[in-house]
């Protein structure tokens, strides 16, 4: 007897075995299904297709979710999922949108990295790609009970003074030293929103901006959808190189520096003690703004970090963003943009504009978070448990990754960045250690022009645990070493 087994069902089954991305594939399988029902039809019941193609009851509910909002179906809770008439759309009578090419232009906004910096891996990969802590690492309790705590102060529903809370403003300008107070303290939404706020406060569209190379991608990114032209320095392992700052300020006539001072991301470099006042030199001679990202102060692997370049500052020459997101969770988004001088107030300005204000709510819970004998707490076990994998993964990619070495060994943050040998394809890397289970970062989206050579960036945050670490980096290692 023969039985015919459509090649497709092959092909969806071994993509399943492969680990492909599951609730991708049961949606494929699902959507096959729809298209062969009626109008009204009922799909199999969720325990049916999980016994069938031998993925979790989660898989499952979040590829009917997805057939939902995609408006293939109808899902009654107790009853099952129904299949929709075909919309008109569906049925072939697409939405004619060509006329908003000529209004759109050529003014795109490309944010494909970013988003997949923030994407939670699918179920069953493991990532080495984020940019925020493992869920276990974030204390989610001491966030809830912030949370809670917040939604019952006084006032709390109503406005906020547009600047931010009296008490998070302080709280900011006591982590830059005495010299700073609240007044030059503006709240804003996470790090990202200040780094646009800053971009288009300091330079009109087409200027050009120095940047560190490599550098963090969002920041590209923001520049770029500000109108700027980001120009590449390059750092090495003390931080921004001096001599070709100073050539990159002459040539350009460049009125803004955008740079990572402490835990540079992606390199984790600390700038040298003795670049510091030299580099305030540099940028006064060129009569230029420093934006300095201070996006990972809480994340030293041993406290303190080193101070920040702001707290050199003496006119109004650095503006400094700070944000909690990156020891709490990327939904806390409260940072804060530091500034003296009249740019202080056209920041405030723009702020305003753009977003009014970042939500009391937030602001009230992360002073409740920051007031809080587990804040420390925390902050204690995240440096032990950032020190930890770093060191781990330093170890892992030792052994198990000839192909690639390790400039630097990061004193804090939470990537590691890895130079690969010439002549290996980091598109090929990233694509093959996708489809063995685990996501990580090329290193060409972190530089704003030709890169010098292949690297990767290995997070050692977004992992539970050593052991994770350790199952993902032979994972990948597996990938690189099977090429010839
Ligand atoms: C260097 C740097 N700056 C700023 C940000 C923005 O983070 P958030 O908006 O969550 O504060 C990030 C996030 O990855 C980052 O890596």
């Amino acid at each position: 007897v023969r039985i015919a087994i459509p090649s497709r069902w092959i092909a969806l089954s071994l993509a399943l075995i492969m680990k492909d991305s599951s609730i991708a594939v049961v949606v494929d399988v699902l959507k096959e299904k729809v298209a062969a029902l009626q109008p009204g039809d009922a799909l199999p019941s969720s325990r049916a297709i999980v016994e069938q193609h031998h993925v979790s009851p989660v898989t499952v509910s979040r590829a009917l979710a997805q057939l939902a909002a995609e408006g293939l179906v109808t899902i009654r809770p107790g009853a099952g999922s129904f299949v929709n008439p075909p919309s008109k759309v569906a049925a072939g009578e697409f939405r004619d949108t060509r006329w908003q090419a000529v209004p759109l232009a050529d003014r795109t906004v490309d944010s494909s990295n970013l988003e997949f910096l923030l994407r939670p891996p699918p179920d069953g990969m493991l990532s080495l790609a984020g940019g925020y802590p493992h869920p276990s690492l974030i204390a989610t309790r001491m966030l809830a009970a912030a949370a809670v705590r917040a939604a019952r102060r006084p006032g709390v529903w109503e406005r906020p003074n547009p600047a931010g809370v009296l008490p998070l403003r302080s709280w900011f300008a006591k982590t830059l030293g005495a010299d700073f107070t609240s007044a030059d303290v503006l709240i804003t939404d996470g790090g990202q929103s200040a780094l646009s706020t800053a971009f288009r406060s300091l330079l009109p569209p087409g200027a050009p901006i120095l940047v560190e190379s490599p550098t963090y991608l969002g920041a590209l990114a923001a520049a770029r959808s500000a109108g700027l032209r980001p120009v590449p320095v390059p750092v090495d392992a003390g931080g921004i190189q001096l001599n070709e700052l100073a050539t990159a300020f002459a040539e350009t006539g460049s009125r803004a520096l955008y740079c990572q001072p402490t835990f540079h991301n992606p390199t984790g470099a600390v700038l040298a003690e003795n670049r510091r006042a030299q580099l305030l030199e540099i940028a006064a001679e060129a009569g230029a703004f420093i934006i300095e990202d201070d996006f990972a102060r809480w994340l030293a692997h041993r406290p303190p970090a080193p101070l920040p370049l702001a707290a050199l500052d003496r006119d109004g020459r650095v503006i400094y963003i700070s944000s909690l997101t990156k020891a709490t969770s990327a939904n806390l988004r409260i940072g804060a943009l530091v500034a003296r001088g009249p740019v202080a107030e056209r920041l405030r300005n723009l702020r305003l504009v753009d977003d009014f204000f970042a939500s009391r709510l937030l602001q009230e819970t992360a002073v409740e978070l920051l007031e809080s004998p587990a804040w420390t707490r925390h902050l204690q076990s995240l440096s032990s448990a950032l020190q930890s994998h770093c060191n781990a993964m330093v170890q892992l990619v030792s052994r198990h990754l000839p192909q690639a070495s390790v400039a630097l060994v990061p004193s804090g943050g939470m990537s590691l960045w890895l130079r690969l040998a010439d002549g290996i394809d980091e598109f090929e890397v990233v694509a093959a250690s996708e489809r063995a289970g685990v996501l990580v970062m090329g290193g060409r989206p972190f530089y704003a022009a030709e890169p010098p050579g292949p690297h990767l960036r290995l997070s050692f945050s977004g992992v539970a645990n050593v052991r994770e670490l350790e199952d993902a980096i032979v994972r990948l290692a597996g990938t690189m070493n099977s090429k010839p």
